[in-house]
């Protein structure tokens, strides 16, 4: 559990677990990954290529939608630790309610994906060994439907991810505090 006592700069004292920075850090990496691939792949025509590269995109989305149960699941037992105690309080909302949105779109971007998937006839198969089912059959026009829906939720997704990035970086080369360094792994300052 993270102690979440106030040191004497006022700061709250505490960590994020090495689990929650090393499932955050792999999140990321394959967010991003997964975001280049899916720009890059729908631009090109269509061959044997660009399938197994549509396979790499779906098997990093399950990949992500798993990560996030896990770590929804880990962060239950494992709470997050406070927010620097001089941030104003419309500021810890805002960094609140971003984090929320994150995990809610790591579930619904792949979901939306799966699912567009599906409307076009091709089942996900992950990691081309475990079939996941299709709740529902080939559909053309549902299927255009959830294109933009899929498209629509993974350009939120990146714009969200942007501004996080840039939130994070702000807390450490402006206010200097400890929230960039405590999610690389380093113990709070005391
Ligand atoms: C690319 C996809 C990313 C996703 C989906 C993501 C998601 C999240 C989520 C959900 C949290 C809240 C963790 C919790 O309290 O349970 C978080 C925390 C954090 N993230 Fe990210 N993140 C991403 C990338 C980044 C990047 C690129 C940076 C830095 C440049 C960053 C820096 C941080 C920091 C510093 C925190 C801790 C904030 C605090 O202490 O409250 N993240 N991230």
């Amino acid at each position: 559990m993270n102690k979440q006592r106030k040191g004497a700069t006022g700061y709250a004292i505490g960590n994020y677990t090495l689990t929650a920075v090393t499932l955050h850090w792999a999140t990321a990496v394959i967010v991003i990954s997964a975001a280049v691939l899916g720009i890059y792949m729908h631009e090109l025509p269509f061959s044997p290529t660009k399938l197994r590269l549509y396979s790499y995109h779906k098997w990093m989305g399950v990949t992500v939608f798993l990560l996030a149960l896990v770590r929804l699941a880990w962060r239950s037992f494992h709470p997050a630790p406070a927010l620097p105690g001089n941030m104003p309080l419309w500021e810890q909302q805002a960094a609140k309610g971003a984090h929320g949105a994150l995990y809610a779109l790591m579930i619904a971007v792949p979901v939306a994906g799966w699912v567009m998937s599906s409307a076009h006839g091709f089942q996900t198969v992950y990691l081309g060994i475990l079939p996941i089912p299709d709740f529902i059959g080939k559909d053309k026009e549902l299927a255009e439907v959830l294109e933009k829906v899929h498209g629509a939720f993974s350009l939120s997704f990146m714009a969200l991810v942007m501004l996080h990035a840039a939130a994070a970086l702000k807390h450490h080369f402006i206010n200097r505090d400890n929230v960039l360094r405590r999610m690389l792994g380093f113990r709070s300052l005391p």
